[in-house]
């Protein structure tokens, strides 16, 4: 999570309010100082916090996601707008005591999460604290374990963060090493660790690319970090003898490299 206060601050000083892109946040939290208490993402660390329940996500209903406010008004509003501006949702309409008669009483969009998905996602919600534990016992093993290997940076584990540990990303020491990161994840691949970056930066993209003119020299830090960015895998139901499997291989692909 980014440093809540800071963000606050910030948008106090410009007359704005803020709308959390928290997709990959449930469940996390940041505190000031090691004696204060723990403020929940979405528990109003911004005005809205949007989290994703993509497939790819730390909980999942297939698609869609949840925005959470603590402001009556704007959660009527977005009630409204997520749903063709209709005064009545389908459920009201059929109950004992709705009415048939709906109105479009706004320029709405069809944003609401389905009633399928949101089945599905009432029950990982009690399950979502018990999935983070189980990352970040994996993530700290892996912290412990690849430690005292030269050739890659480590993510950072500040201790005013609840981390969702959603991904496990790790920094290539690239001078440390005769291969590119390309060349890293093509073996990592190949002995069946399965991995990925995240993320491509967006001067990167053709299309920003070939509409801004942007270059790879126009971001320097973020082009560089992205060369040496690899995550691996972590999820909730990782085997105890897969992370084994990963530690082995990364260890033994950074030996072989090592210049
Ligand atoms: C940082 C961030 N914000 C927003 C999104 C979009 O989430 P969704 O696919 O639920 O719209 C993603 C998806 O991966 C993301 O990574």
């Amino acid at each position: 999570m980014m440093d809540v206060e800071a963000v606050r601050n910030l948008a106090a000083k410009l007359d704005l309010w803020t709308v959390e892109d928290a997709a990959h946040a449930f469940p996390s939290a940041w505190r000031k100082a090691s004696d204060q208490p723990w403020q929940f993402c979405g528990n109003q660390t911004g005005a809205v916090s949007c989290f994703s329940f993509y497939a790819n996500k730390t909980m999942t209903t297939g698609e869609g996601g949840m925005a959470v406010t603590a402001d009556g008004d704007l959660a009527d509003r977005m009630r409204l707008m997520s749903l063709h501006g209709l005064s009545h949702d389908s459920w009201l309409r059929y109950s004992a005591n709705g009415s048939w008669d709906y109105k479009i009483v706004a320029p709405g969009f069809k944003y609401n999460l389905t009633d399928i998905a949101a089945a599905l996602g009432i029950h990982q919600l009690p399950r979502a604290e018990q999935m983070r534990q189980e990352r970040e016992r994996l993530a700290r093993w892996y912290l412990e374990s690849l430690a005292d290997i030269e050739e890659i940076e480590l993510p950072p584990e500040p201790n005013d963060r609840i981390h969702s540990w959603h991904l496990f990303p790790i920094r290539l020491r690239l001078d440390r090493l005769k291969i590119d990161r390309d060349a890293f994840i093509s073996e990592l691949k190949e002995a069946g660790v399965g991995c990925s970056v995240h993320w491509r930066p967006l001067h990167l993209h053709p299309y920003y690319e070939q509409t801004f003119g942007w270059k790879p020299e126009d971001f320097p830090v973020a082009t560089a970090v992205w060369q040496r960015l690899v995550s691996l895998p972590i999820f909730s139901a990782m085997k105890d003898a897969e992370v084994e499997f990963v530690l082995e291989t990364i260890r033994g692909l950074c030996e072989r490299h090592a210049r």
